[in-house]
C-alpha cells in the first residue's frame, strides 16, 4: 500500500461523482451554425465536407427551421456568388435585393428568435478572390477595403443582420464599421471581429465550398501566420479598442493556445471557429471506421470551451446538439 494523501482518482471513480467533478459543458447555446447559400435551386453537396450542402434559399429556410428544433439558436451566412456577379470591386458584396440581404430578410419574417450573423470580407463577390481589393500590382489595399466593407455591413444591418463578424483582418475595419452602423441607426447590431485569423491550410475545403480561392497568391498579407501568439494579443486590444463586442480565434483546434491567451487578455466573450478542414478531418476519420465520430466531436468541442471559448461556431452545430441530448 502506498502512503498516498491525494488520490484524484477518488473524483473519477463513478459516473456521478465525475459529473460533480466536471468543470466546462457544452451545450447547444454554444454553438454558432455556418451555413452556406447560392443562388441556385436545391442542396449541392459539398464534396469535401460530406453532410454539408450548398442551400437554395428554400433549403436554407428549412434549415434554419429543423436548427431551431435542434435549439441552436444563432446561424452564420456564407454565400456562393455566381462567377458572372464577382467584380474587381466586390460591389454585389453591398447589393441590398443580393443574396445575403434576401435571406436575412426572410429569416427574419420567418424566424424572429434566430440570431442572425453575417461574414463581412469581399471574397465571395471578389474576381481576385481576395478579402479585400487588389491593386493593378497586386497588392491588397487596406483603407480602400474598408469603405466597401462598411457599406457591406451596412447593407447586412439593413437587412436584419443581429451580429457582423468582419472574417477580412484589414486594419482598422472594426472600428470603421462600428462608426458607420452607429451613424445609421444601428447601435443595437453586434461586431463579433475575426480578431485573429490566421493564414490556414485548414480553410481549404470552405474555399471549395464557395469557390472563393484567391485567383493568385495567398492571404499572408493580411491574416495572420500561424507561428504567431503574441500578435494576436495586439489585434485583440485593437478590436477591443475599436469597439467589437466578442473576439474570434480561426481556425480553433490547433490554436487552442490563442483562445487560451486572449480569454486571459480580455473580458469579452469569445468565439472560436473549428472550420472547414477540422470539420473534413473528423468526418473522413469516421467515415472511415477510424475514429468514433460522435465521442471524437464532442470532445474537440469541449476541448474549445476548456480553452476559454464561449461560443463555437461549427459545421457539427445540429448533430452535436442532438448528440448532447441523446447522452454519450
Ligand atoms: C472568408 C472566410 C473564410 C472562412 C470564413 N470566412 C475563408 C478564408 O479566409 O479564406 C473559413 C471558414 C472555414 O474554413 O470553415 N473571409
Amino acid at each position: 500500500m502506498l502512503n498516498l494523501v491525494k488520490r484524484p482518482r477518488r473524483n473519477r471513480q463513478n459516473p456521478w461523482v465525475r459529473a460533480m467533478a466536471q468543470e466546462t459543458f457544452i451545450g447547444p447555446q454554444h454553438f454558432i451554425y455556418p451555413l452556406f447559400i447560392h443562388t441556385g435551386e436545391g442542396r449541392i453537396p459539398i464534396k469535401s465536407m460530406p453532410g454539408c450542402a450548398r442551400l437554395s434559399l428554400d433549403e436554407l429556410y428549412l434549415e434554419a427551421e429543423a436548427a431551431l428544433k435542434d435549439e441552436i439558436k444563432a446561424i452564420v451566412l456564407f454565400p456562393a456568388i455566381p462567377e458572372a456577379q464577382k467584380t474587381k470591386f466586390a460591389e454585389e458584396a453591398y447589393n441590398p435585393n443580393g443574396l445575403i440581404p434576401t435571406a436575412l430578410r426572410e429569416l427574419k419574417r420567418r424566424f424572429p428568435e434566430l440570431v442572425l450573423i453575417t461574414d463581412v470580407a469581399l471574397d465571395p463577390y471578389s474576381s481576385d478572390g481576395h478579402d479585400g481589393l487588389v491593386s493593378d500590382q497586386g497588392v491588397i489595399l487596406n483603407d480602400e477595403t474598408i469603405d466597401i466593407l462598411c457599406k457591406q455591413a451596412l447593407c447586412q444591418a439593413q437587412a436584419g443582420a443581429d451580429i457582423i463578424s468582419p472574417s477580412d483582418m484589414m486594419d482598422g475595419r472594426v472600428g470603421a464599421i462600428r462608426k458607420t452602423l452607429d451613424e445609421h441607426g444601428f447601435s443595437h447590431v453586434s461586431i463579433l471581429a475575426y480578431t485573429a485569423k490566421y493564414a490556414s491550410s485548414f480553410y481549404g475545403p470552405f474555399r471549395d465550398a464557395l469557390d472563393s480561392a484567391p485567383r493568385f497568391g495567398d492571404k499572408k498579407t493580411y491574416q495572420m501566420n500561424p507561428a504567431n501568439a503574441r500578435e494576436a494579443l495586439i489585434e485583440a486590444t485593437l478590436d477591443e479598442e475599436e469597439g467589437a463586442d466578442m473576439l474570434m480565434v480561426k481556425p480553433g483546434g490547433a490554436f487552442l493556445d490563442i483562445i487560451y491567451r486572449l480569454r486571459q487578455h480580455s473580458q469579452l466573450p469569445i468565439a472560436a471557429y473549428q472550420v472547414s478542414g477540422e470539420y473534413a478531418m473528423l468526418k473522413a476519420a469516421s467515415q472511415n471506421g477510424w475514429l468514433n465520430e460522435k465521442k471524437t466531436v464532442l470532445e474537440s468541442l469541449v476541448a474549445l470551451r476548456r480553452a476559454g471559448a464561449d461560443v463555437i461556431l461549427t459545421y457539427y452545430a445540429r448533430q452535436a446538439a442532438q448528440w448532447i441530448k441523446e447522452g454519450l
